[in-house]
């Protein structure tokens, strides 16, 4: 099965709603999600993003919190999805040279941050919309 992980700057908004919604979708990748930084280590998902899930019935880990990507999830993971520019850019950063070639942006333009914008419902639009074009290209 191919292992794929979200990749956002906190690790408590948009990478757990990109997992979730995935793992809503398919049976059929491993699936997780990881911070660039350790700023929110250790801490659940935010609100916002727990109140999604409430409101499309997905289905979600509530003891999951916050991690930040490690030099083993760069071996381990296929796939690695940056949800913006500026994760890809840390992501590039952070990941050694063999497997730079597995990092990806999520969309075209990015997941704008809820944490700055407070739409969360923006943000699950784009993430739904996104999530369906990776499971496209994963199994396609
Ligand atoms: P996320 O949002 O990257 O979508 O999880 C953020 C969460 C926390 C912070 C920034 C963005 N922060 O500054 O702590």
């Amino acid at each position: 099965m191919k292992k794929i992980v979200f990749v956002c700057l906190g690790n408590i908004c948009r990478s757990p709603m990109a997992e979730f919604v995935m793992k809503s979708l398919t049976d059929s990748l491993k699936i997780e999600s990881r911070a660039t930084s350790d700023w929110e280590h250790g801490n659940p998902i935010h609100q916002g993003t727990q109140a999604i899930f409430r409101k499309y019935g997905i289905a979600y880990d509530r003891g999951k919190t916050s991690q930040q990507i490690s030099a083993r999830d760069f071996a381990d993971f296929d796939c690695i999805i940056g949800m913006d520019e500026a994760n890809i850019r840390d992501l590039k950063r952070m990941a050694p040279a063999e497997y730079q070639d597995k990092i990806c942006q999520f969309g075209e333009s990015g997941v704008p941050d809820p944490w700055y914008t407070g739409d969360f419902d923006e943000t699950y639009e784009l993430v739904l919309a996104g999530c369906r074009q990776w499971l496209e290209r994963l199994n396609g």
